[in-house]
């Protein structure tokens, strides 16, 4: 049976002002859980193309699909699994640390919003999965 999970992945609303002229969507640290340290997006990724495949060991993420659609899968090592259809700017995806993540089936014109916890550092990258499952265990 799967462990239980410490923090799992969540998808929240983000706040928007609407009026005639369109939509407003609003992210910021009173928002988030963590002190917005970097901001990049994904864009111009062919449908045939993934992102991620690696996990973090503290960087935190919220993930929204600024434009067009996307998906995430979120594996935790410890056989809770999940999948996130990303298609509506108004709902981000928070990504807790320990998570392997993948992020695929990108629809033609899409951007991939990521707002990050801390500022990149390569260190904190795990690039193989077999690492990622022995981190987890340790
Ligand atoms: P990576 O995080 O592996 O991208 P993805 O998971 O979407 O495939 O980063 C790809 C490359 O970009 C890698 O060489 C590191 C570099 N990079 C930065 O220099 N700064 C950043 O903030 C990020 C996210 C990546």
């Amino acid at each position: 049976m799967a462990e239980p999970r410490a923090e799992a992945p969540r998808l929240v609303s983000v706040p928007v002002v609407r009026d005639p002229r369109g939509a407003l969507a609003v992210i910021d640290c009173a928002f988030t859980d963590f002190n917005i340290q970097r901001v990049y997006f994904l864009y111009d990724v062919d449908s045939n193309s993934a992102r991620g495949s690696h996990a973090h060991r503290d960087l935190r993420q919220l993930i929204v699909a600024a434009s067009g659609s996307f998906r995430v899968s979120l594996d935790d090592g410890s056989g809770n699994y999940s999948e996130f259809e990303m298609r509506d700017p108004q709902t981000a995806l928070v990504v807790p640390p320990g998570h392997w993540r993948r992020i695929y089936d990108f629809s033609h014109g899409s951007v991939c919003l990521v707002l990050a916890s801390e500022q990149y550092n390569e260190a904190d990258y795990i690039r193989d999965y077999d690492e990622f499952l022995s981190w987890k265990r340790s």
